[in-house]
Order: C-alpha cells, then structure tokens, then sequence
C-alpha cells in the first residue's frame, strides 16, 4: 500500500538512509509540498523540482533569508540576546543591499590565487594526518581525516595558529547545532553559552595580536578593511568568523566522506583515478551532483504570496530548496540515480546559485582533491569496513553524510 503524502516523514534517520524516492514522489505529485506547524501558526514549503529550485535561489527578493522583513510591524518578535545574534546575524541570513556590502568585503580573501596558495599547507596536514594511520591499517576516517583536515584548511585561511585548530573544531561543533531544528533549545543550554563566550574571548585575543602585527590572512583583512573606515564593525567581523568557521566546515567534512563513499563502492573507478588524476575534477563535480553534502538549500521566507503549481505560498512561509531532489530530476540529468563520469558538463546546484552562491566552493573544491589525490596515492587499496548497507546517515536536516566512515586498507 503506498503512504499517502501527508503521511510521508522527512525527517529522520530512516529517510535519510535513501532520501531520494521519496523526493521522486515529490518531484511527480506534489512539486510544492507543504506541511503547517502542530499550532497551525507557521507553513513550511519544500520545492523539490529543478527548475523551481533554481528559480528560486535566482530570485533573492522573493525568497528572502531574513524572515523580519516579512513580517508586519505588530508581529516582530524580541530580538536574540547580543551574543546570539553573533550566530545568526551574519550574510548567509542577510538580504538586498547588507548581504551585498558584506561579501564584498570579504570576498576579496576568497579570490583563486589566495585559495590556490593554501596548496603546499593543506598537502602538508593529508599527509601529516595519514603519517599517523597509515602503519595501522584502519581508520575512522571522519574523526582521524576529514575533521582535522577541513578545520585545518578554514583554520589556515583565517590564519588560527594550528595548534588551536582543535579548539576551533570542539567550538564549532557545538554551535553547528543552533542552524538545525532544535537551535531555540539548544540557545537556552549553559554549553552554548560558555562556548560562545570562549569563542569570542579567544577572538578578541587573536584581532588584538593581528591589529598589533598583521599577517597575510584572512582574519588582519577583515581588521584592515573594518580599520579603513569600511563599515565592518567588530561584531560583524566576528559573526563573519563564525559563519566560515561553521559553513567550511561541517559542509567540507560531508563532501570528503560522500565522495569517498561513492568512489570505493565503485572499484573500476576507483583504479582509473588512481591511473589518471585528470579525472578527479569531474569525478568530485559529479559526485556533488549524485549524493552531495547540501541536501537542502537554507531556509528562506516567501516575501510575497506566489502562485505555485496550482498552491499559494503565503507570504513569510518557510521555504526548503531541496537541491538532492533537484540533482535527481529527470528532466534535466537523464538517468540522474547513475553515477556517470561522462555527463555533460550541466552545472549542479551544489554549492547554491544566485548571490548566496558558496563563497568557499575553490575552497572545497581544493580541499576535495588533495585528500583524494593522496588517498588514491597513498593508500591505493584502500576499502570501506562496513558493508555500504549498514551505514548511519546524520539526521541534520541541511546536511547529508554519514555518522562514521570506517576505512581499511593493507598496510
Ligand atoms: C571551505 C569550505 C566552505 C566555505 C568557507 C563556505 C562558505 C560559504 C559562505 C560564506 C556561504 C554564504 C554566501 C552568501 O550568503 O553570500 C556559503 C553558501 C553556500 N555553500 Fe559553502 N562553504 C564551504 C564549503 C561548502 C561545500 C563543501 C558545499 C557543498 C558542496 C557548500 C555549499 C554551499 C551552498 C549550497 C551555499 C548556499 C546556501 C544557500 O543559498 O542557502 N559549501 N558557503
């Protein structure tokens, strides 16, 4: 008997085993699927179609991030207390002309030649980090590769000394929690708070030692730019901080185990890379495409009531783009469930479109062939430990990778 859609779950760690034809579902009965909150005072909507998906990331002003300029004026809610709006007031939530200034600045320290000179470090740290295991023949490979290696690379560019990469990587990973569903509880716990207050406390230390000496980073740019009278205060150099340090992260983290996960159940494949590194651009493009790491694009807010596939998203509903859903549609990937080396070059909605396109995509992209270049090199017979059909997924709503990735190879 098939489940009505009303019925489907979306959420949930047996939905994130396979997604996908559930989204099929979705792409076929119901392209604007919506589901109103249990007090009946708030809607979110799913698009789940590629062409919607791109519509809407390309239209900034009906799809806005910031959900107070939907609102009327009676119905604006308290604002969050000042250490909290570090977390959330930041350009990935900013609209029209404060998201503009803000990317413009810094934009700049993103640029090909500043992102192509963190090579010879990041090759550094792979290798550093395999030192460690190779002899051992085994790995697990999120906590001992993936982890240290993207903290490393958003660490380097910020210019966080390495010997407090793993005080960035504890910090994140507790304020990561606050973009996913459960943030209004986790913002009332003493731990949220305690590491918001170490985050920032460490911060000041590092902008004091950076005003004093400036260095070729990230972190002495965004202090010249705030210093030359550009209006970057401090707050929201801190806020920029904390945005990279969460979305470079976690979002690189599942892009190195997705990728690695698609190329070991493939062994054919696995060997032509290893014979011809060319192949690994469109290996980790298509890779994005078929099961990437952003399964949803972040929430935005209808800034208008729009007509929709016969349904009326009212203004200020929530609205999920599922980029997963997109990257599976029929109508423009033929056989989209096929891993295919060989598909034309259609660009993917992976790292977004539109003006909040991915600002560290060179970055994660730089990121995901160095770890697969020395993984190819290094560790040649390289094998998941588990079966594929026994992996957990994490139920992050946003994100899609697994819980572990345990990995073996002949030592
Ligand atoms: C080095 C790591 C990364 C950094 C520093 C980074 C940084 C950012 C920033 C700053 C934004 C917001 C841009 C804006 O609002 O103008 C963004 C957006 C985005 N990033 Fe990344 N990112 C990284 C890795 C990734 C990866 C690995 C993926 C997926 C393959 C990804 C996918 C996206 C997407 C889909 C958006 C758009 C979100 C939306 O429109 O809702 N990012 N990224």
């Amino acid at each position: 008997m098939t489940t009505s859609l009303a019925s489907l779950r979306l959420s949930g760690e047996l939905f994130k085993t396979d997604p996908y034809p559930i989204y099929a579902r979705l792409r076929a009965e119901a392209p604007a699927f919506s589901r109103t909150s249990r007090d009946g005072n708030a809607r979110m909507w799913w698009l789940t179609r590629h062409a919607d998906v791109a519509a809407a990331l390309r239209q900034p002003d009906l799809f806005v991030k910031d959900v107070h300029s939907t609102l009327n004026e009676t119905e604006h809610t308290a604002p969050a207390p000042p250490l909290y709006r570090l977390l959330t007031d930041h350009m990935l939530n900013a609209d029209g002309a404060r998201h503009a200034r803000l990317r413009t600045l810094v934009s700049k320290a993103f640029s090909a030649r500043q992102i192509e000179g963190l090579e010879p470090q990041l090759r550094t740290t792979a290798h550093r980090l395999l030192d460690r295991v190779s002899a051992r023949g085994r790995m697990d490979y999120i906590q001992e590769f993936a982890l240290p290696f993207s903290i490393a690379a958003i660490g380097d560019l910020l210019g966080i000394p390495s010997r407090d990469h793993h005080r960035f990587r504890a910090w994140s990973h507790i304020l990561v929690a606050p973009s996913s569903d459960s943030a209004r509880n986790l913002r009332k716990t003493e731990r949220l708070q305690q590491v918001m207050t170490d985050f920032v406390g460490y911060l000041e230390k590092i902008c004091a030692e950076r005003r004093r000496s400036p260095q070729p980073d990230l972190i002495s740019f965004l202090l010249a730019a705030e210093e030359q009278g550009d209006s970057l205060n401090i707050e929201e150099l801190f806020s920029m901080v904390l945005l990279l340090t969460v979305v470079g992260h976690e979002t690189s983290v599942f892009l190195l185990a997705d990728q690695l996960l698609i190329l070991l159940s493939r062994p054919l494949l696995w060997a032509a890379l290893r014979a011809d590194h060319s192949l690994l651009t469109p290996a980790i493009e298509e890779a994005i495409r078929f099961d990437g790491p952003v399964e949803r694009a972040t929430i935005r807010f209808a800034a208008a009531d729009i007509d929709l596939h016969g349904q009326t998203l009212r203004r200020g509903d929530a609205v999920s783009l599922v980029l997963a859903s997109a990257h599976r549609d029929e109508t423009v990937y033929p056989c989209p469930a096929h891993y295919d080396l060989d598909r034309p070059a259609l660009r993917h909605l992976g790292f977004g479109q539109g003006v909040h396109y991915c600002l560290g995509a060179p970055l994660a992209r730089l990121e995901a062939r160095i770890a697969l270049e020395v993984l190819l090199d290094r560790l040649p017979t390289l094998q998941q430990v588990e079966a594929p059909t026994a992996l957990r997924w994490q139920t992050n709503p946003i994100l899609r990778g697994p819980r572990q990735l345990l990995l073996h190879w002949q030592s």
